[in-house]
């Protein structure tokens, strides 16, 4: 596509996903209509407020003629639909549609001939055909493939990252038929300075984003699993990753912690283990690495209570300061974030708990990071933020807090302990 053949793109869902790739597309030259459900959301983004902690969004925000708006019959004037509205589980870990389907609803009345709509929501295999697809043809009255197109372009996207981000990410791109997929492949390709692949189904496309985010999960627990071993054996399992990652080849360094947080990499698992369980296939492994992950927050709290243990101080009315509430460093996310976990665990032996994260405010009980400590017999690190990374022993030994709990294993051990302190990290 040329600047001449420039179409209207419509984005449904303007969050984490939604937003970063609604200010792209502006940026490029397509008119932008963002949509959502969230009055809230649509005045903060019309006001240029992003709605979220995020540089870049924030930047781009201001400069933008992107319009947002809850009205969905903009539908009709855009070319292009995406979709980018969250994919959750229920508490069961069932996989949650309604997002989906009540996105799919609002847009297939507006649906006319011609159009492509693309999800870029991350769904196991068969959501696009089974799930988008009718709804959108009895609503619409047209024909999938024949009078509309529909595409699946899963979103890479990690909050955050400084290098990697939407328009530099690789895409993989797969459609209902061929004219729909060259269509949806340019469209992309208009975008971003990554490779755009396209694939053989709309089904290979959506199990692409599962398999990763699996994958990462798998790897996860392979080292939290390490961690929990290594730290009845003495071994430090930091080093000993670090030392494996000195192999050239074949192996990829990943590193435990107080547990898997994050709107994808806790989620997305379970909607191929239930996918597959249809489908009469158990996931063994990628169920049982969902547990060792779920567990992380009990053992860092069983970390906390036994560091309280050997300086004789009870857990029952002790003051606790948990340090980050945010999935993961830097950012304001607080969707599965182990966090809320641990804070419940330690809540549950009668510890006091008090939060404190500078990117979520709203959510911490205390205002600073010395009133989260001052009275504070042990701290947890739940987020590595870089104020907690740049924490000296120094610091706790003056608000008399005499156990650390490095969820993230993001502070040097050897300081900490030199100091008398009690540190503990997550097999470290
Ligand atoms: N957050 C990430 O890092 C990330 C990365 C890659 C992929 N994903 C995937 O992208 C999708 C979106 O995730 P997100 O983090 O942007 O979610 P989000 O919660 O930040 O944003 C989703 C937005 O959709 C809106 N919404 C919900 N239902 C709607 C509806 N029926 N119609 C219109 N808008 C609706 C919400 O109000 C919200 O603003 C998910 O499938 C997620 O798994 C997320």
């Amino acid at each position: 596509m040329n600047n001449k053949t420039k179409k209207t793109v419509a984005v449904i869902g303007l969050g984490y996903v939604g937003l970063p790739l609604a200010l792209l597309a502006s940026k490029k030259g397509y008119k932008v209509y963002g949509i959502d459900i969230s009055e809230e959301k649509i005045n903060l983004i019309n006001k240029k407020e992003s709605p979220f902690v995020d540089d870049k969004v924030s930047k781009t925000l201001k400069k933008s003629t992107m319009e947002a708006s809850t009205d969905f019959t903009l539908c009709r004037e855009a070319d292009i639909l995406v979709i980018c509205v969250p994919t959750p589980v229920y508490d069961n870990h069932m996989p949650n549609l309604e997002p989906v389907e009540g996105a799919c609803r609002g847009i297939a009345p507006f649906i006319k001939r011609g159009q492509l709509v693309i999800l870029e929501s991350t769904v196991n295999p068969g959501v696009s055909e089974d799930v988008v697809l009718p709804i959108l043809e009895k609503e619409s009255g047209l024909k999938a493939g024949e009078d509309f197109y529909l595409a699946h372009c899963p979103e890479r996207i990690n909050p955050g990252d400084k290098k990697w981000d939407v328009e530099n990410i690789s895409r993989v791109v797969g459609s209902l038929e061929k004219n729909g997929l060259r269509i949806a492949v340019a469209f992309y390709k208009s975008l971003i300075t990554g490779e755009v692949k396209p694939m053989g189904s709309l089904k290979e496309a959506e199990a692409v984003k599962v398999v990763e985010n699996s994958f990462r999960d798998i790897n996860i627990a392979f080292v939290n699993e390490l961690a929990m071993s290594f730290s009845k054996l003495g071994i430090d399992v930091v080093s000993v990753i670090k030392g494996s990652s000195s192999k050239p080849f074949a192996f990829m360094p990943h590193y435990p912690g107080c547990g898997v947080g994050g709107h994808c990499i806790p989620v997305d698992p379970y909607y191929l283990i239930e996918y597959a369980k249809v489908k009469d296939f158990d996931h063994d492994f990628l169920s049982l690495a969902r547990r060792i992950n779920n567990h992380m927050p009990k053992f860092t709290v069983d970390q906390a209570v036994r560091g309280l243990n050997e300086k004789k101080i009870p857990v029952k009315g002790t003051k606790v300061a948990l340090l980050g509430l945010a999935y993961k460093a830097e950012i304001d996310d607080c969707r599965e974030s182990p966090a809320f976990k641990i804070k419940k665990l330690l809540e549950g032996y009668g510890a006091k708990v008090e939060t404190f994260d500078p990117f979520v405010p709203e959510e911490s009980s205390a205002r600073s990071f010395d009133e989260a400590l001052k009275g504070s017999k042990a701290a947890v690190i739940a987020t590595g933020h870089k104020l907690f990374r740049e924490m000296k022993p120094s610091l706790l030994l003056k608000h008399k807090v005499e156990v650390l709990i490095d969820g993230r294993n993001c502070l040097p051990k050897e300081d900490f302990i030199k100091s008398g302190l009690i540190y503990k990290g997550i097999g470290r």
